[in-house]
């Protein structure tokens, strides 16, 4: 995207609490579409990349910090410096903004403020904002809100300049009816920034210090105070309780879905596939009801997925199918492969081309390579399972001895009958079978069966003897 301001650090403002949520977790911690709240404002800003970002922590400041850590190990911020500093009390987003000076670079020119819970923010309005800024002075985003409820409001002259914007509880009946409302998603030069926020007071109806009264300051200053006005309010949106999140929500998802559906994907029901935002789906791919797909997920050309599967940071090959109610997570499946229903791919699974995994087939940290078959009531855990091995149902390979996990090992070619245990450490050579029933607890060398269970008896005579013992004759 191009963009010309090159000096340019963002702030976050995120450490409020969110007292509408009724949550245990602070407000930005909370999720849309798979990222956390902060998670998206932060997605949005490194877009214009930026050369720092400072996030303003607060109310539940270990747990933030936390989610800051694992976001910073995401691609979008690689190489953008995270700052973080601390609001140990909340006394509103004047007094955020003040706390996060200290963290700031007086020589980089440009500071982009935004809220850390707008979640349909993107770059691409960002970059609107910053475009259009002048090179000096303050300038924030705005749209006309047919319910502006909540918001502060744009008030302007009889000319249609700005002259500042007022909250919504310190609003007089005419400025209640004013429909441009404040995204508080600004962009200010340095200096502006730090001589209007020495101007700050708390006499308002909230008794906070208010970042809007920036505004008011520059008008009062006589510098360039310009409002960006949006045509679509929908990016500017807040999330206050969670009625609100879930509309969020569902905004973001049917974008996300009709892009997918743009790009070749077939949604049984658009109102009930779930995808996060960076997820991929190859042409052709079908997704029925109830299909989640999350995280880093990517789905190639041509595949199945029948419903009500979750699909989480997973790789899944052209043309498999995915039957019914499967769940996978962290698990490289090729194509032509089928899985289902009901199967479980844990973590560390890898699937080769055109495996088979059935119902109720339980895998984790276990490769099967091209055209091995599992196809019922299985478990595989640290395991290597060769090519076109054919494994029986009620299988069990016995991975853990109550303190370590131990590897099995199923060369190419071998087949395992069924109900068989496989106790680990425990290696099955190539071609081998091994006899329905068996618990294996020593290697079986390639080509041999393997057979380790009691020897069947038959009695002759038995069931008349004991029909007679019953009657007493
Ligand atoms: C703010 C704006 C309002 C605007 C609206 C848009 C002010 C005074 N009002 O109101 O004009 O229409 O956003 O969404 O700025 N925060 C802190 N520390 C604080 C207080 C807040 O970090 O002490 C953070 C919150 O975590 C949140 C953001 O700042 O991410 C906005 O705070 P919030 O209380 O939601 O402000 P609004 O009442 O929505
Ligand atoms: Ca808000």
């Amino acid at each position: 995207m191009s963009f010309k301001i090159e000096k340019l650090q963002v702030i976050v403002l995120a450490a409020g609490q969110g007292t509408r949520m009724r949550s245990a977790v602070p407000k930005v911690l909370h999720r849309v579409c798979g990222y956390t709240l902060v998670g998206r404002a932060l997605r949005a800003a490194a877009g214009l990349k930026p050369a720092r970002i400072v996030v303003v922590v607060g109310y539940g400041e270990e747990l933030v910090r936390k989610e800051l850590a694992q976001l910073q190990t995401l691609p979008f911020l690689e190489g953008i410096p995270l700052h973080v500093a601390v609001q140990s009390e909340q006394r509103g987003t004047g007094h955020a903004v003040q706390s996060a000076m200290g963290e700031l670079s007086a020589n980089l020119d440009h500071v982009l403020i935004m809220p850390g819970d707008c979640p349909l923010i993107e770059t691409e309005q960002l970059a609107a904002l910053a475009n259009g800024a002048p090179a000096s002075g303050l300038s924030f985003l705005t749209c006309d809100l047919p319910d502006p409820r909540g918001f502060g409001r744009v008030v302007r002259s009889s000319s249609g300049a700005v002259q500042g914007i007022v909250e919504q509880k310190d609003c007089s009946p005419e400025q209640l009816a004013i429909k441009e409302i404040n995204s508080s998603i600004y962009l200010s030069d340095y200096k502006f920034l730090v001589e209007s926020l020495k101007s700050i007071q708390c006499n308002n109806a909230q008794g906070e210090y208010y970042l809007t009264d920036i505004v008011q300051y520059g008008v009062s200053q006589k510098l360039p105070v310009t409002a960006h006005k949006l045509s679509d309010c929908t990016p500017l949106l807040g999330a206050n309780d969670r009625a609100e999140l879930s509309q969020l929500e569902r905004m973001r998802r049917d974008e996300i879905n009709r892009r997918l559906m743009e790009s070749g994907v077939t949604l049984e029901d658009p109102a009930q596939v779930y995808v996060d935002d960076d997820v991929l789906v190859g042409r052709d791919s079908y997704l029925g009801a109830g299909v989640r797909l999350r995280g880093r997920t990517v789905i190639g050309g041509g595949v199945t997925i029948d419903g009500n599967s979750i699909i989480t940071n997973s790789k899944v090959g052209d043309q498999t199918r995915i039957k019914l109610s499967c769940s996978i997570d962290d698990t490289d499946i090729g194509p032509r492969c089928e899985i289902g229903p009901f199967a479980h791919l844990r973590p560390g699974s890898k699937l080769h081309d055109g495996v088979k995994i059935g119902n109720f087939v339980e895998t984790k940290k276990a490769e099967l390579e091209s055209g091995a078959k599992v196809n019922h009531l299985t478990y595989i855990g640290d395991a290597y399972v060769g090519e076109h091995v054919n494994v029986g149902a009620g299988t069990i390979t016995c991975n853990y001895d109550g303190v370590n996990k131990h590897r099995t090992v199923i060369e190419a070619g071998a087949f395992i009958g069924s109900n068989s245990c496989l106790v680990a450490p425990v290696k099955v050579g190539e071609g081998a079978y091994i006899g329905a029933g068996s618990t294996i607890t020593k290697d079986v060398p390639p080509g041999s069966l393997g057979i380790g269970r009691a020897r069947q008896e038959n009695v002759s005579g038995w069931a008349s003897k004991k029909q007679r013992s019953k009657t007493g004759e």
